[in-house]
């Protein structure tokens, strides 16, 4: 097993650059030091009073089942005894960002990287890549759900497959996992919901995407999701809103996504704050606050 290291983004001659690694590593836990702690606790606490009412029910009620908590850094161990039982999900330690391969390969054998070590105090309201705190708290209380960690393996495989498509194919797979995985919404019949990772481990964005007139809020349409631009730096512009995970997976795992990427290569693809005809409109957003430029 290698050492575990922490890899962040290094600043070049041509600005920060992400930095790639496929070890898999035992989560240091002895090692945390008293400062990560309160920052996993500072930010637990801050999340979990936030987000009942907001985030879906399978989420909150996931937290609760996963016996995570404020006093400590969770145990990995701890947490997989707990998926390994609700759906044979399990964690495993990884530095910082994989090649999308390796992370495809991972999730495909049910397996979920999660970057062991936390931000530091002057990151708690952002950082630019993934840290214990959005993997684990963001990621891992839906791999509780069936149908959801059915839909992440799914996602795995879909993904092992799109990367001998080629780039485009790949571009489309990774639109669909940020507007779902990450930044996704759910209508339940209490209301409008967060269940994306990216969304619950921010306390701006959880406050931003649910309660600001400026987003878009568009039902989930499989062909426009993965056309659409997003933003990493900033809020997003639109958000997309399943009726539920059984809705999600049949519009996804169902399909073959060989003739879907064919049908869509070419087409334009749609900036990240549009409306386009079609669109089934939650909320047409008032677009106060965007910036012009910078959809990847
Ligand atoms: N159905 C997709 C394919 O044929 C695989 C997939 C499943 C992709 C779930 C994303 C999510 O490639
Ligand atoms: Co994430």
């Amino acid at each position: 097993m290698t050492e575990a290291r922490r890899v962040e983004h290094q600043m070049t001659d041509k600005g920060y650059v992400p930095v790639y690694t496929t070890a898999v590593v035992d989560q240091p836990w002895d090692s945390y030091t008293a400062t990560d702690h309160a920052v996993w606790g500072q930010l637990f606490r801050r999340q979990s009073e936030l987000l009942p009412g907001r985030a879906c029910n399978e989420f909150v009620d996931a937290l609760r089942a996963l016996e995570m908590s404020d006093r400590e850094i969770p145990k990995f161990d701890d947490i997989n005894r707990h998926l390994m039982k609700a759906t044979g999900w399990k964690l495993i330690g990884v530095q910082g960002l994989l090649p999308e391969l390796t992370f495809f390969e991972h999730l495909a054998a049910r397996e979920f990287p999660v970057t062991w070590w936390i931000r530091r105090p002057d990151q708690i309201d952002y950082i630019a890549e993934p840290d214990l705190f959005h993997d684990l708290f963001g990621h891992v209380p839906l791999l509780m759900n069936p149908v959801f960690a059915n839909y992440m393996q799914a996602y795995g495989e879909g993904g092992v497959r799109a990367s001998t498509f080629g780039p485009e194919s790949l571009a489309n797979l990774t639109r669909l996992y940020w507007y779902t995985v990450e930044f996704g919404l759910i209508d339940t019949p209490q209301g409008m919901r967060i269940y994306g990772a990216g969304i619950v481990s921010s306390k701006g964005e959880s406050l931003h995407c649910l309660d600001s007139a400026a987003p878009n809020r568009i039902g989930f349409d499989l062909r426009r999701v993965m056309r659409t631009r997003y933003r990493i730096d900033t809020f997003q512009k639109s958000y997309f809103v399943i009726d539920g995970f059984e809705q999600l997976f049949k519009a996804t795992v169902d399909p073959d996504f060989g003739p879907i990427y064919d049908e869509i290569k070419g087409a334009e693809t749609v900036p990240a704050g549009d409306l386009r005809e079609g669109d089934r409109v939650f909320q047409s957003g008032s677009g106060e606050g965007w910036l012009l430029d910078g959809d990847v």
